[in-house]
């Protein structure tokens, strides 16, 4: 009773439909704004956002109500990402994360132009040469490369997101592995490596940045068809045609049935980790991968049961 007396005294004056959208409440109710939001009025360096993974994410950010600097080394690609998403939510910067002085320009891009950062993405990556087929003929040179922009220049954007999120005590840093870094086997030892290494960073650096504020996760994809997966599988079976190279990384590399791993999986993951849904998760390594590292075959070759 109390509230039919409320709510007609809200209404007077005025039909229903007029006061739910002067409200504001048909935006909570029929668009994707507001709750649906998970990242208003944060700010993000999403690194390599030119292409797969990163523009992916660079566009999931700013739909959930994000601003990005996109960081990479492919002016024109960066560029055109960027554009798109229009230039109130996204700026391209070059950045080379081999640079430490790149890195940390992207940083300062970030707060001079936004006057906060809440979100580094360190995601740029290679992955270097097939393995070889004789572990007596690793090239270390290829090693240094590799290392160099896998490994390293994770460190490096984590030594500036810090530098910046904590002395505000709130930040939140991510860095893409693979499950290459959880299983051997899946990439080449270099590549596996520089994975692997990037676990091992999270979890070094986890706890000192909590005490800062910070929190810092791992994402570990699995295999998608993104110009770097497609290009190595290219590399490694020249016979194969573009839609066979296509199939081995959508289906044939995979587990589960009946959907396939896609850039917007690892996007959509790295929104819930960088939303405050996630403000207690740190120093984790969220692999997406649908079940290929959770498990091994008993037997190599079983015997028919029949
Ligand atoms: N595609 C996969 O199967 C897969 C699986 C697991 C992990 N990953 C990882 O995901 C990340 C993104 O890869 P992707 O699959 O989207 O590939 P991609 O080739 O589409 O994107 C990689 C981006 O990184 C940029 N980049 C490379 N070197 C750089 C440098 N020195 N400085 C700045 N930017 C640089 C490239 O220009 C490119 O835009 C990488 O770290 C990769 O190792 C990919």
């Amino acid at each position: 009773m109390m509230l039919n007396a409320a709510a007609n005294k809200l209404l007077r004056g005025k039909s229903i439909a007029a006061q739910v959208f002067s409200n504001g409440l048909a935006d909570r109710l029929f668009s994707s704004s507001s709750s649906s939001r998970k990242l208003d009025g944060k700010v993000a360096v999403i690194t390599g956002a030119a292409s797969g993974i990163g523009e992916a994410t660079a566009k999931e950010f700013v739909r959930n109500g994000a601003k990005v600097i996109i960081a990479d080394i492919q002016d024109d690609l960066g560029r055109a990402v960027a554009a798109e998403l229009g230039a109130d939510a996204a700026s391209y910067t070059h950045c080379d994360v081999t640079v430490e002085k790149d890195v940390a320009a992207a940083v300062d891009l970030a707060v001079a132009r936004h006057g906060r950062l809440d979100v580094v993405y360190s995601n740029a990556g290679v992955i270097g040469a097939p393995a070889p087929a004789s572990l007596a003929a690793l090239d270390l040179d290829e090693y240094d490369r590799v290392m160099a922009v896998n490994a390293r220049s994770m460190l490096a954007c984590v030594k500036h997101a810090a530098r910046v999120m904590a002395p505000r005590r709130a930040g939140c840093i991510l860095c893409t592995a693979s499950t290459a870094a959880v299983l051997g086997g899946v990439a080449s030892p270099v590549y596996s490596m520089s994975k692997a290494a990037i676990v091992g960073m999270v979890r070094a650096v986890a706890r000192q940045l909590a005490r800062d504020g910070v929190r810092v996760n791992a994402i570990s994809p699995h295999a998608i068809p993104t110009p770097m997966a497609l290009g190595i599988i290219a590399e490694t079976f020249p016979a194969a045609t573009a839609e066979e190279v296509r199939r081995m990384v959508t289906r044939e590399m995979q587990e589960l049935e009946g959907t396939s791993l896609e850039v917007e999986d690892v996007a959509r993951a790295a929104v819930f980790l960088a939303s405050d849904e996630a403000k207690f998760v740190t120093g984790h390594n969220l692999v997406v991968d649908g079940g290929f590292t959770v498990g091994k075959d008993l037997l190599r070759n079983p015997p028919s049961s029949t």
